[in-house]
């Protein structure tokens, strides 16, 4: 019998995590869970409620009494916060900028960490994010770590964001980038950080296919021994 197991793939920000687990959820027949989006939700929803973000108190307050969900809309998995869409809204420079403050607080990360592990439970699951193979599934069967050169991450980004109509210079996204990069490896609470039996994979010289291929046959490996 092949058994559903669970993948986790992190990495830091733009080195193709979220493209790369949905299509291998895809192939895999899997669920993809983008925790990513879940901590930009929150972040959203915080500035909407006009709280101040350094009053951690108040932030996980919010947080607690908020519903994040991720559901699959004509085949493409969107965001909901409170049963609103908000998938275009997490992903702006705004939000980038607030997100490595309100991720950083234990009670927010011990909040979505609950939910993740709630939808993990059943297996079947690619979830990505920065402390998926270290924290939010310790015995996920396969972990991987995506890594790749700032240069490749910041011309991956400024393509998204030219998709979402937003224009910003190259050299600006490479330190936005490396900012949150320090931040998130360097927090206290979950940090970036590769799992020792994590596998990793660098991307740079690679496409959105090929990465999904091997990671793919990794899978296959695991889902045969199992
Ligand atoms: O993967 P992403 O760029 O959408 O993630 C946005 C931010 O959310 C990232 O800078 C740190 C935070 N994050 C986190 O702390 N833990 C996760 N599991 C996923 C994201």
């Amino acid at each position: 019998m092949t058994q559903k197991i669970r993948i986790a793939i992190d990495g830091p920000a733009a080195s193709g995590k979220s493209t790369t687990a949905r299509l291998l959820a895809q192939k895999l027949g899997y669920l993809y869970i983008d925790t990513g989006a879940m901590y930009r939700a929150a972040t959203l929803s915080v500035l909407r409620a006009g709280i101040d973000v350094h009053d951690e108190q108040a932030v996980v307050d919010h947080v607690r009494n908020i519903k994040i969900s991720l559901k699959i809309v004509d085949g493409i998995q969107r965001t909901f916060l409170n049963d609103e869409d908000v998938s275009d809204q997490i992903r702006t420079p705004q939000i980038n900028q607030i997100i490595s403050v309100i991720s950083s607080y234990p009670g927010v990360r011990e909040v979505l960490i609950e939910q993740q592990r709630e939808l993990a439970k059943e297996g079947g699951v690619v979830m990505d994010g920065r402390d998926i193979g270290t924290v939010v599934l310790p015995d996920a069967e396969l972990k991987v770590f995506l890594v790749a050169s700032i240069k490749e991450r910041a011309r991956r980004r400024q393509l998204d964001l030219e998709r979402q109509g937003i224009k910003m210079d190259l050299k600006a996204i490479e330190q936005e980038i490396k900012q949150r990069d320090k931040l998130d490896s360097s927090r206290a609470q979950s940090p970036l950080k590769k799992a020792d039996d994590a596998r990793e994979l660098d991307t740079t010289n690679l496409t959105i296919k090929e990465q999904v291929e091997i990671i793919y046959r990794w899978a296959l490996e695991k889902i045969e021994k199992g």
